[in-house]
């Protein structure tokens, strides 16, 4: 195992024992077998499936609203240009600004000739989008396991829409990826061991926590930055109807878990979720390092080291973590999970600065595209 993910592991163990026992099923599967390299992987979940045959528990009322607006706002994936021309090359109407590229202005890649640039383009590209896709495939099963899962009715009405919306997103994210950029990333092992973590919990709460609050918060920042800098057309035409979708759903995790987790838990429950969800945050903040890129272009040309510090020092990490936490931290705060504990370790991470910020699901639409 690569020693940064032994000692990532002795980390958590020293915060929280609970917490880093729940997350290593996850991180032994992602980090040691790697069944993130995988083409198919099964992952056992062994939560309940709650039926009533009352039909009378809808808890929130804010469910049959969300319900009320989902189905209002289906669209059509159909209805996208896919007949715009897309050339990842293209340095006029580029995909992807030159210079968010990671590795723009280091010397290895000043040394490159334009057409090698322009391959480093489309490469960077389809890395990102490619782990979009798979957290959207995620995020499908997730969905469908919250429709199981949650005691209310409501949800389920509401979380059968965020499946449909989430079957959409992997069905666009997937065509783009397949008919105009021709190239597929396995998924991030980072990424992999979030998703393991709440596809196999049994806890109801962990697959809205980690779906809904902190996969959702990672999508709505990084779909923001993207939509705001890309000018390829259909991309940020798929993107802003995407967008429009993952607001309804992070608006529903905080409704889900507001007062489960500031009513019902106990107070020991509520730290282990703090600890769970900081752990996630520190994933999500220090590990999305374009590692695949390094392997498959530059390993000859620098360490491994300095490809990590050049990409955690690069604009784009740094617009990310400020899109990702601006809108993630203000959601924890919301839920009841950033209290006077935990908040000096975010504080230490420079990511308490955002407290203070809208919690995404109060955003508009229009605000969330401003990112
Ligand atoms: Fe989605
Ligand atoms: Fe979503």
């Amino acid at each position: 195992m690569n020693p940064d993910n032994i000692n990532l592991l002795f980390d958590m163990a020293g915060r929280n024992v609970k917490v880093a026992m729940d997350l290593l099923p996850s991180a032994l599967s992602g980090f040691v077998f790697q069944d993130s390299k995988k083409n198919e992987v099964g992952i056992h979940s062994g939560h309940n499936i709650m039926y009533d045959w009352t039909y009378s528990n809808f808890g929130n009322p804010e469910f049959m609203n969300l319900y009320k607006k989902a189905k209002k706002g289906q669209w059509d994936s159909d209805d996208l240009a896919w007949d715009t021309d897309v050339d990842p090359f293209n340095f006029e109407l580029p995909i992807f600004p030159e210079r968010l590229q990671p590795m723009y202005g280091h010397p290895s890649y000043n040394k490159l000739d334009n057409r090698e640039k322009g391959k480093l383009m489309h490469s960077t590209m389809s890395w990102l989008l490619s782990n979009f896709l798979h957290g959207e495939q995620g995020a499908l099963y997730a969905a469908a396991m919250t429709v199981e899962a949650t005691p209310w009715m409501g949800a389920k009405y509401y979380g059968s829409t965020q499946v449909m919306d989430e079957a959409r997103h992997v069905e666009v994210f997937h065509k783009y990826l397949d008919k105009k950029l021709n190239k597929l990333y396995s998924v991030n092992d980072n990424l992999f061991v979030i998703i393991h973590a709440l596809t196999s919990s049994a806890e109801w709460d962990i697959k809205f926590l980690g779906m809904q609050i902190m996969i959702e918060g990672l999508a709505l920042g990084a779909f923001g930055l993207m939509y705001k800098v890309t000018r390829e057309p259909l991309l940020k035409e798929l993107l802003k109807n995407v967008i429009s979708d993952e607001a309804r759903h992070v608006h529903y995790g905080v409704e889900a878990l507001r007062d489960y987790y500031t009513k019902e838990v106990s107070d020991q429950k509520r730290r282990d979720r703090e600890d769970w969800a900081f752990e996630v945050s520190k994933l999500l903040r220090d590990r999305f390092l374009f590692l695949e890129l390094y392997e498959e272009n530059f390993h000859h040309a620098m360490k491994k080291e300095e490809w990590v510090k050049m990409v955690v020092d690069s604009e784009i990490m740094s617009e990310f973590r400020r899109t990702l936490f601006s809108r993630l931290i203000p959601n924890l705060k919301a839920i009841g999970l950033l209290s006077d504990r935990i908040k000096p370790k975010y504080e230490e991470l420079g990511l308490l600065r955002y407290e203070n910020g809208t919690a995404a699901d109060r955003l508009t639409l229009n605000e969330l595209l401003a990112a």
